[in-house]
């Protein structure tokens, strides 16, 4: 049978396993979100998270073997998510691995994150090295050259917050629901985005850096100023804040992206990440990819945002380049690709 890899995630509010095979068929994906744990707090506590991450984690493998139909002992590797991540989750998953992989004698393959992000087109649609991978979400930004199942060339990335966080921030700003993105672009649809100035951050230095904290910040001063003239914060004045914010947001990432495929050369743009789901901003990459003659592709919703799939499948690529791990695998909170 083709190489078989169950996968284990748990770096930050979502515990995850997955069995996936080397010839890129999704035998099972168990995701157990923590977002109602969270919600009273305004973002993921880390010691909430690492508890619930143990509470569950044995049940999602097991879940997972039983969706695929699967022993652990006919499976070839397990792999898990060794960082980078709030550290708790990061070693709930990697302890759990290893107790699998020393009970089976199954081969051990820690992995990156970001590499199961940056990786994921190829399990989603087969494609080829090199092409450029713009991560977005609430807790990553950067736009990746990805040449190799280990070869990771950072263009650029945030300086401060990811877009997801600041889409998030901008939402309990205005009252809106957690998580921010779809409550913001919900709101969005009926305001109009030029009722508002906002700044468009690092537009105007060169390169494929971005920043996100000051257009939060300006959207606080908005909101005062509205507030301070209205009485009060005006639906539809809410409205075009949110409209202004989500177009000053895709204008930056199109153009930064623009800018990151001038300097890759590459044939295929790939998204990744929860603020990929964001119909403007999509909307706005799609349009630099048809400009620049490249082929645009965001694997479908669930494979983008964080998931034990894309950790299995980057552990089949790494087992195929022969790497292994020990008993010594560490869990790392920090660990640049
Ligand atoms: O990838 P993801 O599920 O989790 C990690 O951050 O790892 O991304 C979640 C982020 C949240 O900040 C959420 O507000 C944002 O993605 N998001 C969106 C949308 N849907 C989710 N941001 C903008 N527009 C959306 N429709
Ligand atoms: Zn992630």
């Amino acid at each position: 049978m083709t190489l078989t890899v169950l996968g284990i995630e748990s770096s930050c509010d979502d515990t995850a396993a997955a069995v996936v095979t080397a010839e890129r068929r999704i035998l099972s994906s168990v995701v157990s979100g923590q977002t109602a744990l969270h919600a009273a707090f305004g973002g993921v506590v880390p010691e909430i998270a690492a508890r619930a991450h143990a509470e569950r984690l044995d049940l999602c493998v097991e879940a997972a073997l039983a969706q695929a139909g699967l022993r652990l002992g006919a499976l070839d590797a397990i792999a898990v998510t060794a960082g980078p991540g709030l550290i708790g989750g990061v070693m709930a998953g990697v302890m759990l691995a290893k107790g699998l992989a020393a009970g089976s004698g199954l081969p051990l393959v820690g992995v990156n994150h970001l590499a199961g992000h940056a990786l994921t087109p190829r399990l989603t649609d087969g494609i080829g090295f090199p092409y450029l991978m713009l991560l977005v979400s609430g807790g990553h930004c950067q736009f990746l050259r990805v040449a190799g199942p280990e070869d990771f060339a950072r263009l650029g990335g945030t300086i401060d917050d990811a877009p997801g966080e600041a889409f998030d921030k901008v939402a309990k700003l205005l009252g809106l629901s957690q998580p921010g993105g779809p409550a913001v672009e919900a709101e969005a649809a009926s305001g109009d985005p030029r009722a508002i100035g906002l700044p468009r951050p690092l537009l105007d230095r060169p390169g494929c850096d971005l920043s996100f904290s000051g257009l939060k910040t300006a959207v606080l001063r908005a909101r005062d100023e509205a507030i301070a003239r209205d009485g009060g914060l005006r639906r539809a004045v809410r409205a075009d804040i949110c409209a202004a914010f989500q177009a000053a947001v895709a204008e930056v990432l199109a153009e930064k992206t623009r800018r990151a495929l001038a300097l890759a050369e590459v044939p295929v743009l790939a998204v990744a990440g929860g603020v990929a789901a964001n119909g403007a901003i999509r909307a706005a990459l799609e349009t630099v990819a048809a400009d620049t003659g490249v082929r645009f592709l965001a694997p479908p919703l669930a494979l983008c945002t964080d998931n034990a799939a894309m950790i299995a499948w980057a552990g089949i690529e790494r087992f195929s380049l022969g790497r292994r791990d020990g008993m010594d695998l560490a869990a790392r909170p920090r660990w640049p690709l």
